[in-house]
């Protein structure tokens, strides 16, 4: 399974890790990615004992050793770049990273974050999402940069909020969709599809993107109103072969 073609990626979490399952998941079907070691700033975290059970090496790097943010994000990138990534995953890291954090990973750093961005940005989204009184929340996968949730979104997944929901019942849904969402974006990744550029700009192929794409809930791709064909394809120009009127720079 693991071959010249296959990227090496490092995962930081916080938690229970389920995202960090479902690449695991992923990598042990047709992910090419190769999961090279699990971080997590909390001992505890319930996802380095999953990381553990499948064979990925697992390490606690505790951020309360260290005597500031700088110090510590400056030992967590020696860590993670010991392994020489491609891509570094953040799979609820629930950390505030310092900008030499960010640079030092820029362009290779992913997060997934419960809202529908630019929506609800930090902490506490699905109770913000219910007391907005939205119809629709969700979860995007985006690239980190230096302003908290902030970097180009590539995916998202749109949950309709059902009469009777609370933060609980709605963060359980959204929570599942982003197991969907977050494979497939680490793929398109991971494939050498996925790039931003210096002023942020996120290309997919060669196609400049200025929306993201989405996966509805039975997993069928769209980007704005039209349906994109599955398994994804890009064609020899390197485009989606999106129709011209909502991409630009075709
Ligand atoms: C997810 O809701 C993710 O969007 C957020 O933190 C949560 C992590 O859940 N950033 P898990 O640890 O992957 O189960």
């Amino acid at each position: 399974m693991y071959d010249e073609r296959t990227m090496r990626v490092v995962v930081l979490i916080s938690g229970s890790g389920s995202n960090l399952q479902a690449l695991i998941d992923g990598a042990a079907a047709d992910l090419p990615i190769r999961i090279r070691a699990v971080v997590s700033n909390e001992p505890s975290a319930l996802g380095l004992e999953r990381a553990r059970r499948a064979g990925i090496e697992a390490r606690a790097l505790n951020h309360r050793d260290y005597p500031s943010r700088e110090a510590y994000d400056a030992a967590l990138g020696a860590l993670i770049g010991a392994f020489e990534p491609g891509l570094v995953v953040l799979a609820g890291f629930m950390r505030i990273l310092t900008p030499a954090f960010v640079a030092r990973f820029r362009g290779r750093m992913l997060n997934i974050h419960p809202s529908l961005l630019p929506e609800f940005r930090g902490l506490h989204t699905h109770r913000r999402a219910l007391e907005a009184g939205e119809p629709v929340h969700g979860a995007s996968v985006h690239f980190v940069t230096e302003v908290l949730d902030d970097g180009p979104v590539v995916l998202q997944a749109r949950v309709p909020v059902e009469p009777g929901d609370d933060p609980e019942k709605l963060a359980a849904r959204v929570l599942k969709r982003e197991h969907h969402i977050y494979p497939e974006a680490v793929r398109w990744f991971a494939q050498g599809w996925l790039r931003i550029d210096e002023d942020d700009r996120l290309w997919f192929g060669s196609q400049l993107l200025l929306q993201p794409l989405g996966l509805d809930a039975d997993d069928r791709l769209w980007f704005g109103s039209q349906l994109l064909s599955q398994p994804l394809r890009l064609d020899a120009a390197g485009k989606l072969g999106l129709d011209s009127r909502v991409v630009l720079n075709m």
